[in-house]
């Protein structure tokens, strides 16, 4: 079942025994508080890991130039000022799904060379709402094609024009499924702490699923949709792939770029954030299968 292909046993030991490798929100905090990692390290062990693993996996489109200077600001700010409460998201990187807008030097182009090298004149609302915690946005993330919303003939997932085709980090030649293939790749193989993606019918679930990580698909209206390439304004969603509920704390709420649905869903948005309905105990006495099929799990 767990099958980790060669390539991904790499040693990633970082700085006093601080290890990427799994490494979540919570475990990268603590390293930063007990002056064990910084951000600008973690940014570092990150892209290391990307040079090695990307030329076979293809999940990371492009590195933000801009990533090691935000992770600089975010050291910063921690040493002047320590004992300030902090979002969970403060000087943690992050990848966004290549559809999702950001005003820098990436571009966003839904992996098509049709808007490589357009310009676009805001972040998305998920992207502001991420500036305003201080989280590090580490790159772009490849995705299929277009969503796969654009072919006649269903194409395969994790096709990418501009990065080539994303490979399943536990068995190579399984399907990564569905669009938002890279940003659950990328976190799949440590290449990123967390990482957004979207979803209109099953491009976070189905991806998350194959390639072994935890992901949530908000109702529509939670997350603000502006600037993120569209397929349906019934459906689209944008959702988080690892450490869930950190990450859904941070892009919640209502945005005037996407009133419509936002304005609605921010009314249930509980006071505190999501954080607190998380429970150590909940899968104490669950009962769990594994679905096998003949030749293949
Ligand atoms: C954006 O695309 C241009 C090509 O139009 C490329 O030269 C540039 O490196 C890309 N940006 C990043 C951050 O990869």
């Amino acid at each position: 079942m767990w099958i980790i292909v060669s390539v991904l046993v790499i040693t990633t030991k970082g700085h006093d025994d601080f290890s990427i490798e799994e490494a979540t929100i919570e475990s990268i905090q603590r390293a930063f508080a007990e002056d064990k990692l910084t951000s600008l390290q973690l940014v570092d062990l990150y892209l290391n890991r990307i040079q090695n693993l990307n030329p076979v996996l293809r999940s990371a489109l492009e590195i933000n130039p801009h990533a090691r200077v935000q992770a600089e600001e975010a050291d910063r700010q921690r040493r002047s000022n320590s004992h300030h409460p902090r979002s969970f998201l403060h000087g943690v990187p992050m990848l966004l799904k290549d559809t999702i807008a950001t005003d820098d030097k990436m571009n966003t182009t839904a992996i098509s060379y049709a808007l490589l090298g357009s310009v676009v004149g805001r972040d998305a609302g998920v992207v502001e709402k991420r500036r305003n915690v201080g989280a590090v946005i580490l790159g772009k993330a490849s995705l299929t094609e277009w969503y796969s919303f654009r072919a006649l003939a269903k194409i395969p997932n994790g096709r990418c024009a501009r990065g080539g085709q994303a490979q399943n980090p536990y068995v190579a030649r399984a399907d990564p499924c569905r669009s938002s293939s890279g940003s659950a790749i990328s976190v799949a193989a440590n290449m990123v702490t967390v990482s957004l993606g979207s979803e209109t019918h099953g491009s976070i679930l189905c991806p998350a699923d194959y390639n072994s990580v935890v992901r949530l698909k908000p109702t529509v209206g939670l997350t603000s949709r502006a600037g993120v390439v569209p397929i349906s304004s019934r459906q689209d969603t944008i959702g988080t792939v690892a450490d869930a509920v950190h990450l859904l704390d941070a892009i919640v709420g209502f945005d005037p770029g996407d009133s419509e649905a936002t304005s609605e869903a921010a009314q249930f948005i509980p006071d505190g954030g999501y954080k607190q309905f998380l429970n150590e105990d909940g899968i104490i006495g669950k009962d769990w299968g594994l679905l096998e099929q003949e030749g293949r799990v």
